[in-house]
């Protein structure tokens, strides 16, 4: 054999080595986002979405044992990894933000919340203050913690996005009576990821408040003239609200079809 053809020949042959190899590399997702409440409804539907995009999906929820469906889908999708997170308990947010330290996170959605009809003691004039309490630590404090958390992974990754579900016209809330503990610890929160806006402009972190719409996630009739969006098509405008999120926005709250809330 010739040089020339001697080269051909290993050339040829590392070639079809490389084959393979670059199609495992391309296998390998280039983004990540983590999700709370991602056993069902509008976390689940997040999940989904995400795999498809071929993201890797850090899918967490309270209590993962019970997660059927999410196990189901984890089990057969390789990028999703199902993590447990209680919003109530802040050493165990800790410890799972220690096990992920020097990970980065693309896309954060402080997805999971205590939702409840205006007969649990949410109506002014008999006011549950147990259950204040407990909407308060899950639908604010939670959250916020979860951002603290997960602060370096967040500032380590591409997009650099901290995203969090809200409900109502932002701070204009749902404009009836009942929903109290409810529509005022989502104003809290529209608050605080304003605060950490603020806080983490300058790390260029990019914080948004998402509103999706009324999406029927547990199966209830809709209200008499009550606009309602499919859970499909309000996640699919989200995460284009988040793909396209600069960081003049960052602070804002945004409807998952992209129309900005005061
Ligand atoms: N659906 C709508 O029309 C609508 C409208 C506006 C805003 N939102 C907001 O969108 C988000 C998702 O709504 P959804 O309809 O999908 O609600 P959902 O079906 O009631 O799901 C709520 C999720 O939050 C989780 N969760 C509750 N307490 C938790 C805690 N202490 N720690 C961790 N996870 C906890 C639940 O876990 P378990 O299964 O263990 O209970 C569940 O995964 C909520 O923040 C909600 O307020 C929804």
């Amino acid at each position: 054999m010739t040089i020339n053809a001697t080269r051909r020949w290993l050339l040829a042959a590392a070639a079809l080595l490389a084959l393979p190899l670059a199609g495992v590399r391309a296998a390998v997702p280039e983004r990540t986002v983590l999700v709370t409440g991602a056993n069902r409804g509008i976390g689940l539907e997040f999940v989904k979405q995400y795999e498809a995009l071929g993201w890797r999906v850090i899918a967490t929820t309270r209590d993962p044992a019970s997660a059927k469906e999410l196990n189901t889908f984890a089990g057969s999708h390789a990028n999703v990894v199902v993590e447990k997170l209680d919003l109530l308990d802040h050493a165990g947010i800790d410890a799972l933000a220690q096990k992920y330290a020097g990970q980065p996170i693309d896309v954060l959605v402080n997805n999971a919340g205590l939702m409840q009809g205006p007969d649990k003691g949410q109506m002014v004039g008999s006011i549950d203050y147990a259950e204040f309490d407990r909407f308060y630590r899950t639908n604010a404090m939670g959250p916020l913690k979860v951002s603290e958390a997960f602060y370096p992974n967040v500032k380590a990754g591409k997009l650099k996005v901290m995203a969090a579900l809200t409900t109502g016209k932002g701070k204009r809330g749902i404009p009836v009576p009942g929903f109290t503990l409810y529509k005022t610890s989502k104003a809290a929160l529209d608050s605080i990821q304003q605060e950490i806006a603020l806080r983490w402009k300058n790390q260029g972190i990019k914080v948004v408040t998402l509103n999706p719409g009324r999406v029927l996630t547990h199966g209830e009739p809709a209200s008499p003239g009550q606009s309602t969006v499919a859970v499909g098509d309000s996640i699919r405008g989200m995460i284009g609200v988040i793909d396209k999120l600069t960081i003049e926005q960052s602070g804002q709250t945004i409807q998952w079809d992209g129309e900005r809330l005061e």
